[in-house]
């Protein structure tokens, strides 16, 4: 089965294109929507996009995404370096995440160094503006493949 990849934006992503250019580069979430389902399709996946200003909305999706998902990718913005809900959440749901960042979260402030997502991320992907998106994408294929992989080993 196609893999079905859940890609949650935290708060103020909805502004991507006209927020901080300089930072966050020129395209927008749209754009970068567009950019994910031709890489998602390239490899027979599908990608769901959603982007919320609220913690709480990106817990409930979180922990509604078992459902419906393989994997998620997550690029939760400021809530990246204050949410322990947004950890629990992933950490509850057991999917495969990867967090991804447009700008490297290193080089910048220093209250942006600490993670709370990272420790319940399988992979990360920063500094590469709107491409680690799509990199993401390949990431998150390439985890729902290889869990697939193990599954059918044990089962022989
Ligand atoms: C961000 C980095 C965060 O520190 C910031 O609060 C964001 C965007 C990024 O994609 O580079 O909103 O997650």
């Amino acid at each position: 089965m196609a893999a079905r990849i859940l890609v949650l934006n935290g708060p103020n992503l909805n502004l991507l294109g006209s927020r901080e250019p300089r930072i966050y580069g020129r395209e927008t979430l749209a754009e970068i929507e567009a950019a994910c389902r031709r890489r998602a399709k390239a490899h027979a996946a599908t990608v769901e996009f959603r982007q919320s200003n609220t913690e709480g909305e990106l817990v409930d999706w979180v922990q509604q995404a078992k459902e419906k998902f393989d994997a998620l990718i997550v690029n939760a913005g400021a809530y990246t370096h204050t949410s322990v809900a947004l950890l629990d959440a992933l950490l509850a749901c057991g999917l495969p995440a990867i967090e991804v960042h447009l700008s490297n979260i290193h080089r910048r402030e220093a209250f942006r160094e600490t993670s709370y997502v990272s420790k319940a991320a399988a992979g990360i992907v920063m500094g590469l503006g709107a491409k680690g998106y799509e990199l993401a994408v390949e990431a998150a294929v390439h985890l729902v493949e290889r869990k697939k992989k193990k599954k059918t080993a044990r089962r022989k």
